[in-house]
């Protein structure tokens, strides 16, 4: 493995191949060959072998290093031709990846296996094949094997070849590694390793683009000194300069620069030529501080699988290009390649596009972690998958540190893998989040940096004001990203940044993994499939799938859909709340002016344009573009209020909306970048004094009856279940306590002479008796007032809600609000968007999380119509800004459904007005939310009015 790329002016042998699955790697070849895509995972498109999701657990019982004889084998062959002009060149074939062992035959003799199911595997051919004449080229991949108890990430298990196949040649006389050492100062250090037949000599010269050449500082001619050698190792050269004026490469300011490295023969003609992009950055730790070319930069980073709704785990140059561009666009500086070495052509596009990447090995044990991680018979398995890495993915300026792999206890093996890494290449640290998961101040161990994954904010924050930090503290997994989650996470941010020794971490994860998978069949809709999905949702007669659906057991349901992107890329609402906090400006208001900062390290505002949005409760909102200062990196600027902002005591709030003024690599001009807010008026109390009407309409129990309502307000405690609920344990408790199945008991209705309606009822619970009142007047604009109250026993600590849940008729189809938008939030993840009018379909609402659950909410809503396309419908204001849901089905129809295929949405819509909401935090892996999120028993009051439009 080196890191010389030979892509260019190869044979690129990807196409259909002959295909045939085999039931164990021993079973006899049938007489028919099908056809297989390659590269391609055959369990998305073989029905006798379909994908299998495990988290920890193996998909089968055998201990390491055993595995099941029944050992589902994908043998492909085709025809190849070796190019007659590469007679007297060496000859080599590339498989980029195969999952999982790799047995390589020209014409029936095997010339190599490969293991790794995510680094290439390189056979040199040249003695097997003579230039201009065609074999067969046959790979065998078997799916099991002892390495597969070193691949048990948490993922779809697949089979197949999964990576490009290609064929290369070079001269004999070739450069087998080039090593680039660039840094922030302009020194440039290029060590190259040549081999090849004996020679008269050899020299290496190596040119950076509008710089020149680089002088040979040292050679070392292995040959020279080793007659009657056996080894083709020539020897060593190392070429160096300085640049001066160099721009270092950051994620913020990605400049590379073209280096060209060339290898004479004897009569200075070039053997073999070696191209890099390279950039000039230091990576140091300081302390307990990682610096980025001297600067202490939080890590905004994501962990990322390669992953493919119709390939599983087949992806294309373009598919690497998009996710990276996603990232970019919501304030993601950093890549966690979770959990193995990820297709060479997404470092070549972090280094361009810039992001800092943790490169992983591909190393997890999680079933049998302990024993493995001492077993001898894994040692070289360990830090091979570790030296690999690193030899193939050196040269790139985005790769700022070594990941050992993940979820593997703490060995010898790490502290082996660890210590060749710190030999092999000083210039980055190595972590390992299981070297220093018990002891985050121990200094001898096989991770330079603490990454603990999914710690509590108390517990990072206490370690940090400890005083025995030693280390930099960057969480490798936090914020896991299941369903309607990462609550919490502007609580996250704040403490970081305000936390010497904290310096950011990797949200888990960016792919929801949902396979795209038919409903009439039950296969997975298949590589080349169209039309199965929009905006995160799949079309009728397809759904996602997750663990379970292709009847693989064990397995371990959606907990594989838990990114911040659904599996078709569409952005989850979470990701806004990201952008925010990631924001590369903030806004400051001090009672009369408003303040720019520039929270960038190197870059200016000069590539941003703005525009203020002026949401007034009473005028509606308007946009004002407005100048934006450039202000140089870290500094701060006065930034112009709008010149007519709207007169009177309405409440009034600001939103700055950020956009490029150019095309980026990463943006076109015109891409949304933030949305800072910032308050101008507070909102004046509501409902003081408004005149009284006549006489409520209700029915016997003292409820609302209204033309529009199909449903009147009743109490509402519970929501269907997020994943953070059901895997933290709280909806266990709520459906203990009942609170999903609430009863009302009538307990009086009453009606004074102004004909205002007040009801009483009980809610029986298991943890007691909810008392809840709700007065209901008539107002002199033909609007009703609900005025409610709801006191929870002291055993009803922790509820989804305290609110009202009503139904309306069919006919409604737009929802139109003041508060926050767009997005989706909850109250524990709106930091992201406006307070403004907003206005959406209603069907458009309902996020469509993999696993139905509470979704579609907007915090911090003041009032809001839903209207039928005639402008009718229903208009409510609320007292104070409030939780407000509206989409087409009742919480019970999520809570029952698996998937969305199983759910009709209602014709009418069904709102929730909540006093309280709980907040979502992240406890389907990791803190529940904190305390002010959640909801404490005692009385809760909350009022609004409703008015047919
Ligand atoms: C971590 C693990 C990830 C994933 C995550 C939960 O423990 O490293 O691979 O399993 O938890 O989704």
């Amino acid at each position: 493995m080196s890191a010389v790329d030979r892509r260019e002016g190869s044979v690129v042998l990807d196409g259909t191949w002959r295909f045939q699955l085999l039931p164990a790697p021993g079973a006899p070849l049938g007489e028919q060959w099908g056809e297989a895509p390659v590269p391609g995972c055959w369990t998305m498109h073989d029905p006798r072998d379909l994908p299998h999701y495990t988290n920890v657990q193996m998909p089968f019982p055998h201990h390491p290093p055993f595995v099941p004889d029944d050992n589902p084998t994908g043998v492909y062959e085709r025809d190849i031709e070796i190019p007659a002009e590469w007679a007297g060149r060496r000859t080599v074939l590339l498989v980029g990846a195969a999952e999982s062992v790799l047995i390589a035959e020209i014409d029936g003799e095997q010339i190599g296996i490969g293991k790794d199911s995510h680094l290439a595997s390189e056979f040199d051919i040249t003695g097997a094949v003579t230039p201009g004449r065609r074999y067969t080229l046959r790979l065998t991949v078997v799916k099991w094997s002892d390495a597969s108890h070193i691949e048990d990430q948490d993922q779809w298990w697949h089979g197949g070849i999964t990576r490009s196949v290609r064929l290369h040649s070079t001269d004999p006389l070739h450069l087998d590694d080039v090593a680039v050492r660039a840094e922030q100062d302009g020194t440039l250090r290029v060590d190259c390793r040549v081999r090849g037949p004996l020679t008269d000599g050899w020299s290496v010269s190596a040119e950076l683009e509008g710089y020149g050449s680089l002088a040979q500082d040292t050679a070392h001619d292995a040959a020279n000194r080793a007659l009657g050698r056996v080894s083709d190792f020539l020897g060593e050269a190392r070429l160096s300069t300085t640049v001066a004026d160099v721009r270092p490469w950051s994620a913020e300011s990605p400049v590379l620069y073209a280096l060209t490295v060339r290898l004479h023969r004897a009569d200075g003609s070039v053997a073999d030529t070696s191209h890099h992009r390279i950039g000039f950055r230091t990576v140091e730790i300081r302390g307990r501080d990682l610096l980025i070319n001297g600067d202490r930069v939080f890590i905004r980073g994501v962990n990322r699988h390669d992953f493919h709704p119709l390939t599983g785990r087949v992806v294309t140059e373009d598919d690497l290009r998009a996710d990276l561009v996603t990232v970019k666009r919501f304030g993601f500086n950093a890549v966690r390649t979770s959990h193995y070495p990820n297709d060479p052509a997404l470092l070549d596009l972090a280094d361009e596009l810039g992001l800092y990447v943790v490169d992983e090995a591909d190393i997890e044990s999680h079933d049998h972690a302990h024993e493995i991680a001492d077993d001898p018979r894994y040692l070289p398995a360990f830090v091979e998958r570790v030296s690999r890495m690193v030899l193939r993915d050196k040269n790139h300026p985005s790769v700022i540190v070594w990941s050992l792999g993940n979820e593997s206890d703490y060995g010898a093996h790490h502290d082996a893998a660890a210590a060749w890494v710190r030999r092999h290449d000083p210039t980055r640290p190595v972590q390992y989040e299981g070297a220093a998961k018990t002891d985050w101040s121990s200094t001898d161990i096989a991770s330079d940096i603490v990454c603990p994954m999914y710690a509590s904010l108390e517990e990072i924050t206490a370690h940090a004001r400890s005083g025995e930090q030693t280390k930099p503290l960057i969480l490798c997994e936090y914020s896991h990203a299941m369903g309607n989650s990462n609550g919490t996470l502007a609580d996250h941010w704040a403490e970081i940044e305000t936390t010497p020794g904290l310096q950011g971490g990797f949200i888990w994860e960016f792919w929801d993994h949902g396979i795209l998978q038919r409903t009439a069949d039950g296969l997975p809709a298949g590589p080349g499939a169209t039309g199965g999905y929009t905006n995160g949702t799949t079309a009728p007669g397809y759904r996602w799938a997750y663990g379970g659906d292709f009847g693989d057991t064990p397995n371990d349901g959606a907990f594989c859909a838990d990114g911040m992107v659904f599996p078709d890329r569409t952005p989850k609402p979470a990701m806004y709340e990201h952008r925010e906090l990631a924001a590369p400006l903030r806004l400051s208001y001090d009672g009369t002016g408003v303040t720019v900062h520039n929270r960038q390290h190197v870059t200016g505002l000069a590539r941003l344009r703005a525009a203020w949005l002026i949401g007034a409760e009473e005028s509606g909102t308007r946009v004002v573009p407005v100048p934006l200062p450039d202000v140089p990196p870290g500094a701060c600027a006065p930034l112009a209020l709008p010149p007519e902002l709207p007169q009177g005591t309405d409440e009034l709030w600001l939103t700055l909306r950020v956009t490029t003024a150019d095309d980026l690599p990463w943006a076109p001009a015109d891409t949304e970048i933030c949305t800072p807010r910032i308050r101008l008026r507070e909102r004046p109390a509501v409902f003081t004094g408004a005149p009284a009407g006549g006489a409520v309409e209700t029915d016997s129990e003292g409820l609302l009856v209204h033309p529009l309502l199909t449903a009147p307000p009743v109490l509402s405690l519970w929501r269907a279940p997020t994943d953070n609920d059901l895997l933290g344990g709280a909806a266990g408790r709520w459906r203990d306590w009942g609170l999903d199945a609430l009863v009302r008991k009538p307990v009086s209705v009453t009606r004074d002479g102004n004909g205002r309606v007040t009801a009483v009822a009980e809610y029986p619970t298991a943890a007691g008796t909810v008392v809840h009142e709700q007065i209901l007047t008539a107002l002199a604009d033909g609007s009703v007032l609900v005025e409610e109250s709801a006191t929870l026993p002291a055993g009803l600590h922790d509820v989804a809600r305290v609110g009202s849940v009503l139904e309306t008729a069919a006919g409604p189809d737009t929802f139109e609000w003041y508060g926050l938008g767009p997005w989706e939030s909850y109250p524990d993840r709106c930091a992201g968007g406006a307070v403004a009018h907003h206005r959406a379909r209603v069907d458009d609402l309902f996020t469509p999380y993999l696993r139905p659950q509470e979704s579609g909410g907007r915090s911090g809503v003041r009032a809001f119509s839903l209207t039928r396309p005639d402008g009718t419908g229903l208009a409510v204001r609320l007292d104070v800004p409030r939780q407000v849901s509206v989409t087409r089905h009742r919480a019970a129809d999520l809570a029952a459904a698996a998937h969305h295929d199983e759910l009709t949405p209602r014709a009418g819509c069904v709102v929730h007005i909540d006093a309280a909401h709980r907040g979502l935090g992240t406890a389907s892996c990791g803190p529940d939310t904190l305390p002010p999120y959640l909801i404490a028993p005692g009385t809760h009051r909350w009022t609004w009015s409703i008015r047919t439009l």
